[in-house]
């Protein structure tokens, strides 16, 4: 039974473009996945700890050998990474925030690198450990950064993702940018109109 998780980390709820595309993500993947299950996991509900020194010697100490504190310590980073290992696709929803990923994201993302459960190390170098996973990354931003924008240097969420996802053996990543979503706010162009080709490709993506 194949397993779709979606993460959200929008704060902004109802009038989140990042998040309508996921929300149509799932609808369509459910639909060509009528016997497969969707985890839901909301970023900006959760409280997720900052990683601290108790964290790290958490992390680093040998599973049998942590105290209970420890295993406290790390039940969030187990948590989530139970999440990622349970699901075979992933789809996310990712706002631009200040040219960057949402505070929100990167505490996940402290969370889920871990030492023997998302990544390893061997005498050859780091291996990630996720292997196998399909992610699709739906992006929205005020400004637009495509190629040929003459903005793609202001964009540090595709590459820092590409490389993350990638450190823990995610290649398979396919990327959608809704970019320009400051129209919307200006009331320059209407929401059908601008989610129209984002939504095509989400549809065409997640059919698959
Ligand atoms: C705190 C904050 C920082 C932002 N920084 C940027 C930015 O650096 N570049 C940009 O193009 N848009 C920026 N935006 C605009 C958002 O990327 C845009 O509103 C987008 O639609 C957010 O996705 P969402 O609608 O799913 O929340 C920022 C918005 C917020 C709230």
């Amino acid at each position: 039974m194949p397993t779709l998780l979606k993460i959200d980390s929008s704060p902004m709820g109802e009038t989140s473009v990042s998040r309508k595309l996921t929300a149509e993500f799932a609808k369509t993947w459910i639909k060509a996945h009528p016997n497969g299950t969707v985890i839901s996991r909301d970023l900006t509900t959760l409280n997720i700890p900052v990683i601290n020194g108790d964290w790290v010697a958490a992390a680093y100490t040998p599973e049998d050998a942590r105290t209970a504190e420890q295993k406290k310590v790390l039940a969030v980073s187990d948590l989530l990474i139970a999440e990622l290992q349970k699901a075979d696709e992933y789809v996310l929803g990712i706002p631009m925030h200040n040219f960057s990923i949402p505070s929100t994201l990167k505490l996940w993302i402290d969370q889920i690198v871990r030492i023997g459960k998302t990544i390893a190390y061997s005498a050859t170098g780091a291996e990630g450990l996720l292997k196998g996973k399909k992610a699709t990354l739906l992006l929205a931003s005020g400004g637009v950064y495509e190629q040929g924008s003459g903005r793609e240097a202001f964009n540090f969420v595709t590459p820092y993702l590409r490389t993350i996802f990638g450190f823990m053996g995610i290649t398979d990543v396919h990327f959608i940018a809704a970019g320009g979503t400051q129209k919307l706010m200006t009331g320059e162009v209407d929401p059908q109109t601008f989610l129209a080709p984002s939504l095509e490709r989400v549809h065409a993506q997640a059919s698959l």
